[in-house]
């Protein structure tokens, strides 16, 4: 018996195979959960049926997280199927293009920045108010951060700033939700090509340090964030809450480039 046996946990964040949500929904139908997934737009939508499919889900709800009246809409929902949510999972972030490229000061503006903040941090927020109702002690939410909150990566701009913020909110939220024997943690994977990591200058330059400077001498795969999440949101984790675990082959730890001569 796998250990999420019995749980209920919507997904928020899948866009395709290639998607962080996607190794999160592998490794928790492997252990035994039951899924429910939200889909950006229309256009998604198919996709996400189809993937949803492959790990027996036919729960898949529309859900533009910048709109409040979409996150009510997905409890509302939801409550047709499920008595009860276990784990929430928010996979989702979003920067207006040109935002993740170049010189920081010269790009960020005041909207681009209120829509990275709006989408990747107080979304969160949003749809744990919108399903507290739902939540039950024993119930775990997860968010997905990146080293960008708390250290410079070149072009990660703004989503740096929203990831810092996203990191408080995980901090917060564990403090107001914990009374109620639920938990809030984020992982921060280290870079993964997916459909979101292409929209940042560069982004092959992230992957080949972390590849050669991480202790493990590799990036990481979206299976082994997926094995965390599983990990973090079922009861083994019972004792973790308002923390942040890197999974990231232990590139966080470095303080220096590993020097060539040790490669
Ligand atoms: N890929 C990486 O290198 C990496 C590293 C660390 C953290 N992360 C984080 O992992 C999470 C998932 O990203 P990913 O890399 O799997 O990319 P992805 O493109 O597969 O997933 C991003 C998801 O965000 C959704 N999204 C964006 N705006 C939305 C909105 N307004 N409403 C609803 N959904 C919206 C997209 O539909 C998509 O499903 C993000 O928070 C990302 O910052 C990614």
């Amino acid at each position: 018996m796998g250990f999420l046996q019995g749980k209920k946990a919507l997904i928020v964040g899948l866009a395709n195979h290639r998607s962080i949500a996607w190794g999160v929904a592998r490794a928790f139908r492997r252990e035994g959960a039951e899924l429910a997934f939200t889909a950006q737009n229309e256009k998604l939508m198919p996709r996400v049926e189809d993937l949803a499919a492959e790990v027996d889900s036919e729960i898949i709800i529309p859900c533009d997280v910048s709109r409040d009246e979409e996150i009510e809409t997905v409890f509302e929902h939801l409550d047709n199927f499920w008595d009860h949510v276990d784990i929430i999972i928010h996979s989702v972030a979003f920067a207006p293009h040109g935002q993740l490229d170049g010189d920081f000061l010269d790009n960020v503006e005041r909207d681009a920045f209120n829509i990275a903040h709006d989408v990747s941090s107080y979304s969160f927020a949003a749809l744990a108010k919108a399903g507290r109702s739902m939540l039950k002690p024993g119930s775990a939410l997860l968010a997905m951060s990146y080293l960008g909150a708390v250290r410079v990566a070149p072009h990660y701009n703004v989503m740096g700033l929203a990831k810092a913020s996203l990191e408080a909110n995980v901090r917060y939220m564990a403090a107001a939700l914990g009374p109620e024997q639920i938990r809030v943690n984020a992982i921060s994977p280290g870079p993964i090509k997916t459909l979101s990591a292409k929209g940042i200058g560069d982004f092959h330059r992230l992957l080949d340090h972390g590849a050669r400077n991480a202790p493990l001498r590799r990036n990481v795969t979206i299976e082994e964030v997926g094995n965390t999440a599983a990990f973090l949101c079922s009861d083994l984790a019972s004792g973790i809450t308002g923390e942040v675990l890197y999974v990231d082959a232990g590139y966080h730890i470095q303080a220096m480039p590993v020097p060539e001569e040790e490669l």
